[in-house]
């Protein structure tokens, strides 16, 4: 009765807790381990002791990457490729207690990420090194402990001093959660859960778990393991129990089935998640409790229709992402995180590629919540180099292990669909192709059957040894836009997906005259991009592209044509830091983003929305301040409407209908001050008006904050978007004055940027000159409630302030 009574009332708190607060308190602790850590940028073997005098040395929070608080220099190791910012030697040092009554708990230490080549002491003891600075990992620091008033110190050397060892900006540090972990001796393992639904109809979806249990201390006797299945709103809908399992002595797995009626499918519309809860019983009393999440859904990739996600044809309209975060760089922040990923949805994208590397949890979590197909990356490249001190370096050695805890830490999240073992990988072309990607593939499946494995690959050649290798479930090559037509043909029954597409160019907000002539340089490696700008700036008229991509619109109308194509990876959704292709230094961060680096769409965006949304889109560009007399292209982008008219100083210019796949409409024209006013009609009648008038001088500031209440929780974020107008408020379209921002109130400023690829000032400033009118400023909450206002004031502008409110 007792037992039951305990059992109850935990399943009470369970539910009551909900969605929203773990189970993770009720017996097994997890606990954020990310403040009052110590730095030090520079190397000293002596930090490991625990002795150690670091009272000197900043204190910070992690996450937290060191390299984007540098400056930007061509002489940094990591060249341009690499963001033109410093790397080096960092360590890292946070002293804690324990509490005497965990005496008998294990005690563990949770990394996400941690950039790289981390080793890792506690108390002076050695735990290891982990080479790849995308792996989550984990070290069981029981032994090394102290217990009640004694302090204890973990120290963590971060080495990214061996340069280049990356195709883009990585960041340095340990730029991802950390965590401990607290359980009984019999606990559910690290990542030891794996749920699947084998059978899934409108009626039932059978939920199969399986589950390690840990046993730590190789004690003798049994559990009772019980499962349950909670919906959305924390309401238990199945339940099962393993009763009398006896206990092996390392790890006992035990493999259960439930059935939830009526389910509700998962989907990017809908992404119902249900949730997994575990509880270990030992003697009568729960030693353990563990969630996984659960999302039901069946899907298909098929050689003639396509993907299918519940039955129902979609294509997937994804986009590909490095993992920084613009001014912050690539330590992670959920907001910022959920912010790309709402600015993606606005656009109507429906998948992530974690190009190319394992992501930070979070962005699972949230690809989880909000409904997004994740072809989900492990390596850039496996034995051959990319870069003189890449992973390859760590391949043999490591290779097995990192992939096999990156399956197991993200095989349960339904939002992934697509493994990919591997982008545009070098040997390809020789015969180890074929070894280690039936390695790799073999690797995978013994961990995960219920998802495809593919690989990015080169080209669309059947004698590639990747391909020949016949191990992958679907055919993935990157680019090649051209050969998508002959694919059937070429790959008889093959499945395929476009890992990588489009990397076209351009830089928000700038046009070059005509629109309609196609930049693509030759395919010479070799040759510079000769008909850029002087200063590297590329115009947004989508009309320039790298030889071995497209424009958007190229492979767009390609993909939309044929449902065996079933869907595609944009290369990329945002500019990242790194790879300014076609450019180098002083150029240091990447056009290829649909949306810049700090967060502001690119014309194209609207392109997409257009085609992937059902919202009404009528966008029409460029600006219309330009030199009397000048021939100026203006674009649309529309929907929803047959026709656009556009007036100029309220004279029309012409009506215009996208013919035949056009997926917009142009006017030539000479440009003239005044107004420019497009109207959208279906059937004769207005569907959207847009105006854009010929500015004035800069006058005045304004901000708009993406939310104007965040959480007081010491890592929250508002951001801000700073406009100049001029004194009728049009946005100033070449306005580059200089912001400077004050902080009154209980937040920092996290960061500062304006998207353009050639800036040289620090992401960490307190200013920053706007790019074609607009800079962002990053307001990130501390830990009281309260009101906090920012302030942009410029020389000659009309200041503004924006009020924040800091909830707890
Ligand atoms: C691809 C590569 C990407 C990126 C892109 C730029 O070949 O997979 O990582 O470098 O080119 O166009």
């Amino acid at each position: 009765m007792r037992q039951k009574l305990h059992l109850h009332t935990l399943l009470i708190t369970l539910l009551t807790l909900g969605a929203c607060t773990s189970t993770d308190t009720l017996v097994r602790e997890r606990a954020d381990f990310t403040k009052n850590w110590s730095f030090n940028l520079g190397d000293n073997a002596s930090a490991k002791e625990t002795t150690f005098n670091d009272s000197q040395w900043r204190k910070l929070s992690v996450p937290h990457d060191w390299s984007v608080e540098g400056k930007f220099d061509e002489k940094n190791p990591a060249g341009a490729g690499g963001g033109a910012l410093p790397g080096g030697i960092g360590w890292y040092r946070k002293t804690f207690t324990v509490d005497a009554k965990d005496k008998d708990k294990l005690v563990y230490l949770d990394f996400d990420g941690v950039y790289t080549n981390s080793e890792v002491w506690v108390n002076g003891q050695y735990l290891g090194k982990r080479p790849y600075g995308y792996i989550s990992f984990r070290y069981d620091i029981t032994p090394h402990l102290k217990y009640g008033q004694e302090q204890n110190v973990v120290a963590v050397k971060v080495d990214n001093a061996q340069q280049p060892n990356s195709r883009w900006y990585s960041g340095s540090g340990i730029y991802r959660n950390v965590w401990l972990v607290k359980t009984n001796p019999v606990h559910v393992d690290q990542w030891g859960t794996f749920v699947t639904t084998p059978q899934v109809s409108e009626q039932a979806a059978t939920v199969n778990i399986t589950t390690s249990i840990r046993n730590a201390k190789k004690q003798s006797g049994d559990i009772t393991l019980r499962t349950l299945v909670v919906d959305a709103q924390g309401k238990e809908v199945a339940r099962t129990a393993s009763e009398k399992v006896a206990l092996q002595n390392d790890v006992t797995e035990v493999k259960q089935d439930l059935t939830v009626t009526n389910p509700k499918l998962w989907s990017v519309e809908n992404p119902y998640l249900y949730k997994v809860v575990t509880l270990v019983e030992q003697n009568g009393k729960v030693v353990d409790n563990f969630e996984t999440p659960l999302g039901i859904r069946t899907f298909n990739f098929d050689a003639k229709t396509g993907f299918t996600l519940n039955g129902k044809p979609m294509k997937i309209n994804g986009v590909c992402n490095h993992h920084d975060l613009g001014a912050l760089g690539a330590a992670i922040n959920v907001r910022a995180l959920e912010r790309q990923l709402e600015i993606m949805k606005g656009m109507g994208v429906n998948g992530i590629r974690t190009s190319h590397n394992p992501p930070a949890p979070e962005l699972l979590d949230l690809c989880d919540k909000m409904g997004f197909i994740v072809m989900d990356e492990s390596f850039d490249m496996w034995k051959k180099e990319k870069s003189k001190y890449d992973y390859s370096l760590a391949w043999d050695q490591w290779h097995k292990r990192d992939l096999e805890n990156f399956i197991k830490r993200d095989r349960n999240h339904p939002s992934v669909f697509i493994w990919s073992i591997g982008n545009e990988i070098p040997e390809q072309w020789a015969p180890e192709g074929t070894t280690i990607a039936k390695e790799l593939v073999s690797i995978v499946k013994n961990l995960d059957t219920t998802r495809p494995v593919t690989v990015g690959i080169n080209e669309p050649n059947p004698n590639n040894t990747i391909y020949k290798s016949g191990a992958l479930d679907l055919f993935g090559f990157n680019y090649h836009h051209q050969d998508f037509e002959k694919f059937p043909q070429t790959f008889p029954g093959q499945k395929f997906i476009a890992t990588e597409t489009v990397s076209a160019l351009m830089t928000r907000g700038h046009y070059d005259m005509p629109a309609d002539s196609l930049r693509r340089w030759p395919i010479r490696w070799d040759l510079p991009f000769t008909t850029g700008n002087k200063d590297l700036t590329v115009s947004a008229y989508d009309n320039v592209s790298t030889p071995w991509g497209s424009t958007h619109e190229e492979t767009w109308k390609i993909m939309k044509k044929h449902a065996y194509l079933s869907g595609q990876y944009i290369w990329t959704g945002f500019d990242y830091l790194g790879e300014p292709t076609p450019y180098t230094w002083p150029a240091r961060s990447s056009y290829f983003g649909i949306v810049d680096l700090a967060g502001f769409p690119k014309d194209v965006y609207y392109m997409y929305q257009s085609e992937w949304t059902n919202k009404p889109v009528l966008h029409v560009f460029p600006h219309w301040n330009w030199e009397p007399g000048k021939t100026v292209d203006v674009m649309a982008y529309y929907n929803n409407a047959d026709e656009v008219e556009l007036f100029l100083n309220g004279k029309s210019v012409g009506v215009k209908k996208k013919q035949g796949d056009d997926l917009h409409v142009r006017w030539r024209l000479p440009f003239q001050p005044g107004t420019l006013r497009a109207v959208s009609r279906a059937g004769g009648k207005e569907v959207l008006t847009k105006e854009i008038k010929t500015a004035g001088a800069p006058a005045k500031i304004v901000l708009e904050a993406d939310r104007t209440q965040i959480s007081a929780d010491g890592k929250d974020l508002s951001f801000v978007t700073v406009k100049i107008l001029d004194k009728d408020g049009n946005l100033v379209p070449r306005a580059d004055n200089l912001v400077h921002f004050t902080i009154d109130g209980k937040a920092t400023l996290a960061g500062v940027d304006n998207g353009l690829q050639t800036s040289m000032e620090s992401f960490k400033a307190n200013h920053r000159k706007a790019f074609n009118g607009l800079c962002l400023a990053i307001l990130q909450a501390q830990e009281e409630a309260g009101t906090v206002k920012l302030t942009a004031t410029s020389e000659g502008l009309a200041p503004a302030t924006v009020t924040i409110q800091l909830k707890k």
